[in-house]
């Protein structure tokens, strides 16, 4: 039997699933405003505060981009190994009003980017 964590790699590492599940994530994500919501809310950050923190399995960034939303002095790194070619995945910040986007780290699929929003 395969090995839990080796299946979930697979899944996230075929770009057909990942691309399927990115054009979904996208239709669903007006329903999914409230849930993302509520959990950035649930941080123990006032609005104002600065903080950066660390968004693993990123996927789109769309968790991310809603907590830099209420919380706009925050800082995001988003980290992911998914097989969304990096210009898209760097194009989603881009649509997001990120600038000085750049890439940290990258070996095979694994990347870590990041950038900053105009406050
Ligand atoms: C269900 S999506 C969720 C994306 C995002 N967090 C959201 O809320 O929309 C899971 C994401 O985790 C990533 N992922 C899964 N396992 C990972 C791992 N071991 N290392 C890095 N990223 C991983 C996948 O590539 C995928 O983008």
């Amino acid at each position: 039997m395969e090995d839990r964590a080796d299946a979930n790699a697979a899944v996230w590492q075929s770009a057909d699933s990942v691309q399927a599940w990115a054009a979904e994530a996208e239709r669903q994500e007006r329903g999914r405003r409230d849930h993302r919501r509520f959990m950035a809310v649930l941080l123990p950050f006032a609005e104002q505060d600065e903080f950066t923190f660390l968004d693993l399995g990123a996927g789109t960034g769309a968790a991310s981009r809603t907590i830099l939303d209420l919380r706009p002095r925050s800082t995001a790194i988003l980290a992911d190994f998914s097989m969304i070619p990096l210009d898209q995945q760097l194009g989603y910040l881009r649509s997001a009003g990120f600038e000085g986007i750049d890439v940290y780290w990258k070996q095979l699929e694994n990347v870590i980017y990041g950038g900053r929003r105009p406050r």
